[in-house]
């Protein structure tokens, strides 16, 4: 099969990144540190309103860091929605635990509020072992429901922990999205809406925490020359080079977010009359990225399946997918304790991911649409 002529979420990046780059290189700084890395945790610390920030080689690594921040351990159960990428789930393994799924709410597509408060209740009624920490996914840019949650967990102290890997540049109720957790984590890599190529952030408001998490990153090495260590640490710092690339991105982030926003206005307005079409919309208290323009094709009333649109772009070199599997339906997970699960079965059987790159051109868009209109219309 050939490539795409036209890809899901390619990176955008042009002289401003290529002049970063090389900056940085000639600087001489080609390690995890140096200044790039510094002003990379500036800046994203000032969009965020003075959140603390640790940039690391990737969101999954910066989500292991929290759990561990967090002392998420052996034995100990996370709350985590089923319907993400599998890296929300993994770090929970990796630290020992085990994820608890939740499904998630039918308008938000983020996880539902309700379901983590009847089994909290449950819990405590049953003078169980509560969860150590609940996960939040911003999912495809779209905040969950942090009031809400908020009022559920915190009569039991449950942290909150925020993976915003795929919503850098949305807003909750007005704020930035990467605040509403009380650590939270962003992904830099080949598709998100500023990449690095490969890294994220893990980002606090405890000073702290976010210092120890710098430490951790790096070996968890002492303050001392012949390299002393007192407990395990990762690999898990950015490099200044690609940190040098993140703050040439991000500087373009408002355009970014509003491209994506567009892709989603124009598709709804060229594919919302589809019969079965209905596209994702934001919830009053949320301003999405879009990072993916995602729709549900119903099969009972649409005139084309799912799996006919999807093979239909694909034979045209348009790259789309199937929104995320939901983890309690991974063999990975099989076995897992799983809260509700049949709204994010009908999301994955049901939804599709547009290509809706900040860098898709209106034409492009338009060949899109071509396709689903002549495959489905
Ligand atoms: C929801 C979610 N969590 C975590 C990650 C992991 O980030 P990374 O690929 O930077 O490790 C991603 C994306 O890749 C993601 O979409």
């Amino acid at each position: 099969m050939s490539p795409p002529l036209i890809y899901l979420s390619p990176p955008d990046v042009g002289d401003a990144e290529r002049e970063a780059l090389l900056a940085a290189f000639e600087s001489g700084w080609i390690a995890p540190l140096g200044p790039s890395v510094d002003a990379f945790e500036r800046s994203l610390s000032e969009l965020v309103g003075g959140s603390h920030v640790c940039v690391t080689s990737s969101g999954t690594g910066a989500l292991h860091l929290a759990l561990v921040l967090k002392n998420v351990g052996q034995g100990d159960e996370v709350l985590v929605p089923t319907l993400t990428f599998v890296a929300t789930a993994n770090a929970v393994r990796y630290v020992g635990a085990e994820p608890v799924f939740v499904d998630v709410d039918p308008e938000s597509w983020t996880i539902d509020p309700e379901l983590v408060a009847e089994y909290l209740a449950e819990r405590s009624r049953a003078g169980a072992k509560l969860p150590k920490a609940v996960i939040t996914v911003d999912l495809y840019g779209h905040p969950a429901d942090y009031e809400r949650l908020r009022e559920v967990v915190q009569p039991y102290g449950i942290p909150i922990l925020q993976d915003a890997a795929e919503a850098l540049g949305a807003l909750y109720r007005g704020q930035p999205v990467g605040v509403q957790g009380e650590l939270a984590v962003l992904s830099f890599n080949g598709n998100k809406i500023i990449t690095t190529s490969g890294g994220g952030a893990l980002l606090g408001r405890d000073a702290a925490l976010v210092s120890r998490a710098r430490k951790l990153a790096t070996q968890a090495r002492e303050p001392a020359s012949h390299y002393e260590h007192v407990e395990l640490g990762y690999n898990y710092r950015l490099s200044n080079l690609l940190a040098a690339l993140g703050v040439a991105q991000l500087q373009s982030l408002t355009r970014r977010v509003e491209a994506r926003r567009a892709h989603r206005a124009h598709y709804e307005q060229a594919l919302g009359h589809l019969p079965g079409f209905s596209f994702f919309t934001e919830r009053p208290w949320a301003r999405s990225t879009y990072w993916l323009t995602t729709a549900l094709i119903d099969p009972n009333v649409a005139v084309a399946p799912r799996e006919k649109v999807l093979g239909a772009l694909e034979a045209a070199r348009i790259e789309a997918r199937p929104t995320w599997k939901p983890m309690h339906l991974q063999p990975l997970y099989q076995g897992a304790r799983s809260l509700g699960g049949t709204v994010s079965r009908r999301i994955f059987e049901q939804g599709i991911c547009l290509p809706s790159g900040s860098s898709l051109k209106a034409s492009e868009r338009h060949q899109v649409c071509d396709v689903i209109a002549s495959a489905a219309g």
